[in-house]
């Protein structure tokens, strides 16, 4: 469910429409929807509500990190789940709470592992037995005990893109549960570290709940095998990973997944945590963008638009689908993502590689250019992951509520791009 429509002949952002933030605003521009974002996290919260304990929703910040989505999210409770110093900082100046932060990263720093500690997060998330040694020293030598939790590597296939797998046995994340008895032994041993909880994320865009049965099953076996330390886990945090639309109905609601989840937690008196990112974010954001260039080769037409894969780096390094389809006229046929991929029209950046696409062999309606197009479902992944790749200014933000329209990131400068080098010259 989004907020996005066509009416009219138009496509409104809630009551905003279109047109009028990218003539007021300028293009690229990501355009999200503050009523799709709380819709989003309420219904997963209310899902996983008979749960013995209300779960904590720790909103993944790398799916989208702008400070103004944070603070939304915070006033609608929210905690949120870093992988790095920086979002650490964007938690903390959106408003957020430290004490809800979860932590999790390959690769922590030892200076990051400090920044964490002095903010006094919940649950380190700990992904080797050497990077729990580190944080036991940092803890010490700040004279707190840190909170664990142990990213377990349940070894389940996901059945998702194998680029955002994360927990088979081949990935870099996590411990191996065959291992796990032994770390959280030496837990123990660290005065500087305790080990209150267990983490599983298992990968990215899922659209099936078996899996998270499973990655769960695997976990609380082991939990109930009464191995030394298990007695001390009172939170299991089982990740992100709820898959959404991108093509047409491919997602499951929050509830299918819930349904499935709920009975395998209940009774056993854990607290437990959720990390979403694409599920709360990732339909509650489009990407407006214009035609610059419409030119014709043989049958396919080529709709160049000012958007590229610096801006929307999704389809160039998943093959991922967004679908894209003017701001004017009527909306897509509901069959969108049955026909595509057999029509003529390649919707493409301006960036210097052939990977750089928004979408290829589209049906589209005739397009001219300076015409506006929306690329939808970019709510995830879109900006966070936006670059300056050619030199290009990274897009404007902007958030809608009902008939509302703020600016929540302005667009970057030529300034902001020669700064840091500027001065070393
Ligand atoms: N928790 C952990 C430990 C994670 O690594 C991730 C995502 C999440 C939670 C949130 O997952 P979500 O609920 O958003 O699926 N750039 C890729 C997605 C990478 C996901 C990385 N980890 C994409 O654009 O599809």
């Amino acid at each position: 469910m989004d907020h996005f429509a066509y009416r009219d002949g138009r496509l409104v952002c809630d009551e905003a429409p279109a047109a009028e933030l990218a003539e007021r605003f300028g293009t690229p521009l990501y355009v999200y929807c503050a009523r799709t974002i709380r819709h989003h996290f309420r219904v997963l919260r209310d899902a996983f509500a008979a749960l013995d304990a209300p779960p904590l929703l720790c909103y993944s910040v790398k799916a989208n990190s702008n400070l103004s989505l944070l603070r939304l999210l915070h006033g609608e409770g929210a905690g949120f789940d870093v992988v790095s110093g920086g979002e650490l900082l964007r938690v903390r100046a959106a408003g957020g709470d430290p004490k809800k932060v979860v932590y999790a990263g390959v690769g922590k720093s030892t200076r990051e592992i400090h920044e964490a500690l002095a903010a006094g997060i919940l649950l380190f998330n700990v992904e080797a037995e050497t990077e729990l040694e580190r944080i036991d020293a940092c803890a010490r030598a700040q004279n707190a005990v840190a909170g664990v939790a142990l990213r377990l590597n349940p070894d389940v296939d996901p059945k998702t893109h194998r680029y955002i797998t994360t927990g088979k046995k081949e990935n870099k994340f996590g411990i191996n549960l065959d291992r796990a008895e032994r770390v959280l032994r030496h837990a123990q041993e660290l005065r500087g570290v305790e080990c209150r909880g267990l983490h599983i994320h298992i990968g990215s865009q899922i659209t099936d709940p078996k899996p998270y049965v499973e990655a769960i099953r695997r976990v609380l076996d082991y939990v109930a095998s009464g191995a030394p330390g298990t007695e001390r886990v009172r939170w299991l945090d089982i990740g992100g990973g709820f898959g959404v639309h991108y093509r047409s109905q491919e997602a499951l609601p929050a509830a299918a997944f819930a349904q499935a989840i709920v009975p395998e937690l209940a009774g056993r008196g854990l607290n437990v945590i959720l990390e979403p990112g694409r599920f709360i974010m990732g339909n509650a954001g489009i990407l407006l963008t214009r035609a610059v260039t419409v030119k014709r080769s043989g049958e396919r037409r080529f709709v160049i638009c000012d958007a590229g894969m610096n801006d929307l780096m999704r389809p160039a390094l998943y093959q991922s689908y967004h679908r894209v389809w003017p701001a004017a006229g009527q909306a897509p046929p509901a069959d969108q993502g049955a026909r595509d991929g057999h029509g003529h029209v390649d919707v493409v950046g301006p960036i210097c590689e052939s990977g750089d696409f928004l979408g290829n062999d589209r049906d589209l309606p005739e397009v001219a250019e300076g015409d506006l197009l929306a690329v939808f479902s970019a709510g995830a992944y879109g900006m966070s992951m936006a670059s300056n790749y050619n030199t290009r200014p990274r897009p404007a933000e902007v958030l809608v509520d009902g008939a509302e329209a703020r600016l929540i990131r302005r667009r970057e400068s030529y300034d902001d791009l020669l700064g840091p080098e500027r001065e070393c010259l």
